[in-house]
């Protein structure tokens, strides 16, 4: 069973796909951190954000071991992640790794942008996931309170904006609502109703395949 999760930035979709994940037993993988990873690493060897071959190269060498460091949910990161994503060479490196983590027993949620447009075009089900920049803004403007980071919501909302944009009109696998995912709006949902609506809608198309099927 695989399980696609997309939406724009801080919508929700990996605390949504964590808890949807220890729902039906399944692994969940995050693949921002992978992006915010690449990022990092590529800061950290003296590369440019902008050079795809630099970007490629980290790709290349992350080590999966480091995809909790607590340092790559600022929002410094984000921003730096949604720059090396533009890459199709960065996309390419971390194709596999992705493909091959859905693949493996007994199923898996992914987060992202791409998963059930690139990655996982054949996905059991697929969840778009959306709710209006200034809520988003404020969801994340709490977190990010939470783990310490000095920052405004008026900030937090301009940095949303300005990566949705950036991630909606790069030409390598955008984001955007995959034609069969269902559309999971949770701008005035608590995260208790959010995970409801989403098991309801995940239950609701699994029936539905059992049918067609
Ligand atoms: O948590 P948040 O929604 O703020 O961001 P994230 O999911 O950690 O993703 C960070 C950045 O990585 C995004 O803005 C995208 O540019 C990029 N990304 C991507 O291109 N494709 C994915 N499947 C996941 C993230």
């Amino acid at each position: 069973m695989i399980i696609a999760i997309d939406g724009p930035a801080a919508s929700g979709k990996g605390t949504l796909a964590k808890r949807i994940a220890a729902h039906y037993g399944l692994r969940h993988l995050d693949s921002g951190s992978l992006y915010r990873a690449v990022a990092r690493d590529t800061l950290a060897g003296g590369g440019d954000l902008t050079d795809a071959r630099a970007a490629a190269g980290a790709a290349s060498r992350l080590d999966i071991a480091t995809l909790g460091d607590p340092a790559l949910r600022t929002p410094g990161m984000g921003e730096a992640a949604s720059v090396v994503a533009k890459h199709p060479e960065v996309r390419a490196v971390l194709f596999d790794y992705q493909r091959n983590f859905a693949r493996a027993k007994p199923g898996a949620v992914l987060d992202g942008r791409d998963i059930g447009t690139v990655i996982c075009p054949d996905a059991d089900v697929k969840l778009f996931v959306t709710a209006t920049p200034e809520e988003r803004a404020r969801r994340r403007y709490l977190e990010l309170r939470q783990i310490g980071v000095a920052i405004s919501e008026d900030e937090v909302l301009d940095d949303i904006r300005r990566r949705d944009e950036r991630d909606r009109n790069r030409s390598v696998a955008p984001l955007r609502q995959a034609e069969d995912a269902v559309l999971l709006d949770t701008t005035n949902l608590d995260i208790d109703a959010a995970f409801k609506a989403a098991i309801d809608l995940i239950e609701a198309a699994m029936g539905q395949a059992g049918r067609a099927g």
